[in-house]
């Protein structure tokens, strides 16, 4: 029996495989490769220390899809495929509505098609919107999303929630990270942002190595302790072990649907996040303050119990080893897979 990783060549997609395959898991990906390239699963089969079979497929692809589900005993989904930039989905909301809703159906249903009924998919705290107060737990409403891309997540929670009520043979799983960053110790996988990055570690990275001249720092006038915004940074490596704990979960038995925050529970600000940073890779990271970016929030933060409590999960790797393994993916590939 194998597990199927849709988008398994993206940034988190490529950790979790890496920890399935440690974990004694079988794993296949299905990628169109829209955001990784092939270089990308050479590094995750050297990691894994064997081939992983990746079929290279659009997941609306009904057909392309069957034909995989056909081929393998697929026992699970982990659904990590889809477009993922906040801006770029107000300009394009057609291609995220369709690329994220429409794959995530397509999906669904050639899983139905083939008996396989068991999916965790990759949410986001964005899905907690704008007026939940931090720590963010998953009792509270979901929605109030402002952009296409939250949306999307927003909806799909709805449509797997749905799915499970009209056959409770389906057991889901909703993972809403917060933000995720670091990268594999030994520097071979990590985030490959085209062009310039919207995310902040990826741009402190990008200045430290003098791709890019300085930070812009968005607002310094949040209610916060130093007024810059504050966020749950958490290490790829730890989210990629939470799937693995969600996967053991759902495979025990019958779960229906489920719903865990995957962050530290701690708030670091972007002047925090600059300090560390340059203290873990010894470089200077030059910054100006701008003003706030549309759509942020002062303080965005997890409350972590309920993956402690039933998953056993809990982030290990705090924000000095984050900021190392950031640099070092960096600096051993400044111009990420190209290298
Ligand atoms: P990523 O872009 O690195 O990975 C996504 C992968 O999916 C890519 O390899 C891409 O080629 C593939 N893909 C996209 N559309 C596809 C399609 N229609 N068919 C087949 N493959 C397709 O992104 P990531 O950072 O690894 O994020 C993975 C998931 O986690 C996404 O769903 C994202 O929305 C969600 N998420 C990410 C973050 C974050 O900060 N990175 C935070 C919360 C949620
Ligand atoms: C972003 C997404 C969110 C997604 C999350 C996790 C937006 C508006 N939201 O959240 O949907 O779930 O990533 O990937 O993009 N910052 C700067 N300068 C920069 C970049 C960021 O000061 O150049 C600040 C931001 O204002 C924020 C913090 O750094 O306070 C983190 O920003 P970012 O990495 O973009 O993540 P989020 O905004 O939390």
């Amino acid at each position: 029996m194998a597990i199927l990783v849709t988008g398994g060549a993206g940034f988190i997609g490529s950790h979790t495989c890496v920890a399935l395959t440690q974990a004694g898991y079988e794993v296949i990906i299905v990628d169109n490769y829209y955001n990784s390239s092939p270089k990308s699963l050479a590094r995750i089969c050297e990691l894994c220390g064997k081939d992983i079979p990746l079929y290279e497929c659009d997941i609306r692809d009904r057909a392309g899809l069957d034909k995989i589900f056909k081929e393998n005993k697929i026992e699970a989904v982990i659904h990590f495929a889809g477009l993922k930039a906040v801006g770029e989905s107000c300009q394009k909301p057609i291609e995220y509505y369709d690329n994220n809703i429409g794959g995530t159906l397509t999906l669904c249903d050639v899983m139905r098609h083939n008996n396989c009924k068991n999916i965790v998919f990759s949410s986001s705290a964005t899905v907690y919107g704008m007026h939940n107060v931090s720590p963010l737990k998953e009792t509270m409403p979901a929605g109030g999303t402002t952009n296409p891309y939250g949306t999307t997540k927003y909806m799909i929670e709805i449509i797997l929630e749905d799915i499970v009520k009209s056959d409770s043979d389906w057991n889901v799983t909703l993972l809403r990270y917060f933000n995720p960053i670091g990268a594999h110790k030994s520097g071979r996988i990590g985030e490959n942002p085209n062009g310039i990055p919207n995310n902040l570690m990826p741009y402190i990275t990008q200045v430290a190595i003098g791709k890019l001249p300085e930070l812009s720092v968005f607002g310094d006038d949040y209610d916060t302790h130093d007024g810059t915004g504050v966020r749950d940074y958490i290490h790829v490596v730890d989210l990629a072990e939470g799937h693995v704990k969600a996967l053991n979960n759902i495979l025990e038995g019958k779960k229906g649907v489920q719903i865990f925050n995957l962050g530290t529970g701690h708030g670091y600000s972007v002047l925090d996040i600059v300090k560390a940073f340059e203290q873990a890779s010894g470089r200077k990271v030059p910054y100006k303050i701008a003003p706030r970016r549309p759509g942020d929030i002062a303080t965005c933060y997890s409350d972590p119990t309920k993956a402690k409590e039933v998953l056993g999960w809990e982030a290990k790797r705090g924000l000095e080893e984050m900021c190392e393994d950031s640099w070092r993916w960096q600096s051993m590939n400044p111009n990420g897979f190209e290298d």
